[in-house]
């Protein structure tokens, strides 16, 4: 099984990657690790908790609380595209988050799992920058960071140019991309996620008929996100962190993956945290792959099947 962590700044998608951790048999989950991001601090950690709940898993897996604001911008929420993140689900518990904060928690388990560890950053970079920060060893430690966020041709969602997770703490990105990871894969807000990852009425209306309670759950805590991408002409709730957990437990679904020199804008007006992917021959030599190409089907299966089991 694969040593995993989880960073997420949890509402809405980032609950089904965490599910994929959870419940995945090839998956060996450490820790849930919280950033600032998608919405209020204290709720992402009640979503977290809530989603430990739903399949079965509580007090399990370790939740540790890391940044509560970017590096040195400040915090843009996304409430508007997630409420809550939950629908107004509440959980039955009351674990409590581990003392151990993100940071330090992610440099432990590198260390505990030199050269074998997966990071999968699905919200934010602020923890894994301060983890690069804390420990000139971490990069070296983990085998493979993969983070959804960024896009390939400069096309954002909460900007013109800039996807939210890059958006939100730039510098922190450029930090992750500077530290010398062996293995930096992005899932990015591209067709990849744009065409591939939707989840559109018909799927919605085929998962609400699955009638368990992780479907239940998945229909409730995504309908505010999916009615905001319907109006602004996604077609659907969009799931590109659960596919970024995914291309690290099931490497057939990835088609194609190619490497770039990839930086970040840190100073851009307009362009603030865009990500330029070096496309050209004369490129400096890649620091990050970005997956351009999967098998949507088996995608869309893996998630129907995960979500009709419990
Ligand atoms: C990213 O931001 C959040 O809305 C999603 O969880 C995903 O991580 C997409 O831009
Ligand atoms: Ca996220």
């Amino acid at each position: 099984r694969i040593p995993l962590v989880i960073d997420t700044d949890t509402a809405a998608d980032d609950c089904f990657a965490l599910m994929i951790g959870l419940t995945d048999p090839r998956a060996d989950l450490r820790a849930i690790t919280m950033v600032a991001g998608n919405v209020g601090f204290e709720q992402q950690v009640e979503n977290a908790f809530l989603t430990l709940e739903v399949v079965g898993r509580r007090g399990e897996v370790p939740v540790h609380l890391g940044a509560r604001q970017p590096l040195e911008r400040e915090w843009a929420s996304a409430s508007d595209v997630h409420g809550d993140g939950v629908g107004g689900q509440q959980r039955e518990g009351s674990e409590q988050a581990a003392d151990e904060p993100a940071p330090d928690a992610l440099v432990r388990l590198a260390r505990e799992h030199a050269g074998a560890l997966t990071v999968i950053a699905i919200g934010p970079l602020t923890n894994i920058a301060l983890a690069v920060q804390h420990d000139p060893g971490f990069a070296a430690n983990v085998a493979e960071l993969v983070i959804m966020g960024g896009s390939i041709n400069a096309r954002g969602n909460i900007t013109a140019a800039a996807e939210y997770n890059i958006y939100v703490d730039p510098e922190a990105a450029q930090i992750v991309l500077d530290a010398g990871f062996a293995s930096v894969r992005f899932v990015t807000w591209d067709p990849l996620s744009l065409r591939d990852v939707v989840f559109d009425q018909a799927r919605i209306d085929s998962i609400r008929s699955l009638g368990t309670r992780r479907s239940d759950f998945f229909v409730t805590a995504n309908q505010q996100t999916f009615e905001f991408d319907v109006a602004v002409g996604v077609g659907g709730s969009i799931h590109c962190d659960s596919l970024s957990v995914l291309v690290a437990l099931e490497p057939a679904l990835v088609l194609e993956e190619r490497g770039y020199f990839v930086a970040v804008e840190t100073q851009g007006e307009l362009t603030r945290g865009a990500t330029v992917f070096d496309w050209r021959a004369v490129a400096p030599p890649a620091n990050a792959t970005a997956i351009e190409a999967i098998d949507r089907e088996r995608f869309v299966e893996y998630m129907m099947r995960m979500l009709a089991e419990g």
